[in-house]
């Protein structure tokens, strides 16, 4: 296998729970407990500018409401995304990626952007992740492109074969490995309830690195660890020193 040169313990959304999902705030937060590698959703408005954001919609996370593929990024920047969480963080903003490469590389951190598209701006999606995580992190260590959408991932290779890509598994379903292979993945990326030994050396067999998402427990972590395990994805950066 390849040297791997992202660090085991990713910060999930930025801080997990501990601050608003996604933000800078929640950022700040990880790195404050010794993170040097995070997670974030990654997304496209309507005039195709790629912001942080989980959801379909704005309502759970922001003042906003409704599909962002729908708002321009003037609109979403005005909205809170912090008020939500917690008083301390309301009129936190909805960051852009190139203002989170901007504190990942002042911060010496590494970032894994999950490519999570809008229904129907799938490839999209990727081709603008990915053409952005070139000219942001030029002469650094690059970001891992994931997604749960091979079509998004598609796109990603498509604009900037060079970058690493990895594919997200909620299920084992049929064909992944295939799909894995053309799309020329180097890690797997699967529900820490899906690896265990077996899987874990069935991807090194094939010279991908094995990841897990959203791991909180110190049992499930130590055991996946031992297995072998190249990443691990938490909510818990006040539990799990890195
Ligand atoms: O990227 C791993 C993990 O974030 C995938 O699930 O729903 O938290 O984006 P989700
Ligand atoms: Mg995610």
């Amino acid at each position: 296998m390849k040297p791997w040169p992202y660090p085991l313990w990713l910060a999930h959304r930025g801080a997990g729970k501990l601050a608003p999902e996604n933000t800078l705030a929640a950022f700040r937060v990880g790195a404050g407990f010794g993170y040097r590698a995070f997670e974030c959703d990654v997304k496209l408005s309507k005039d195709g500018e790629a912001f942080l954001l989980h959801d379909d919609t704005l309502d759970r996370t922001t003042s906003g409401q409704g599909s962002p593929a729908e708002a321009d990024w003037a609109e979403l920047a005005r909205l809170d995304a912090g008020g939500w969480h917690s008083p301390p963080y309301a009129a936190e903003p909805l960051p852009r990626l190139d203002q989170i490469a901007a504190f990942c590389r002042a911060n010496g951190c590494a970032l894994n952007i999950e490519i999570k598209p809008c229904p129907g701006f799938e490839r999209l999606t990727g081709e603008v992740a990915a053409r952005e995580a070139q000219q942001l992190w030029q002469g650094a260590l690059p970001p891992l492109l994931s997604s749960f959408k091979p079509e998004a991932l598609e796109g990603a290779k498509a604009a900037e074969p060079q970058l690493p890509r990895a594919l997200l598994l909620d299920k084992l379903w049929d064909g992944w490995p295939e799909v894995a292979e053309a799309l020329d993945v180097v890690a797997v990326i699967t529900n820490w309830r899906l690896m265990d030994a077996a899987l874990i050396q069935r991807l090194h067999g094939k010279g991908w690195r094995a990841l897990v998402y959203t791991v909180n427990d110190a049992d499930v972590a130590q055991r996946l660890i031992a297995d072998g395990v190249d990443g691990v994805i938490t909510d818990r950066v006040d539990f799990f020193t890195p």
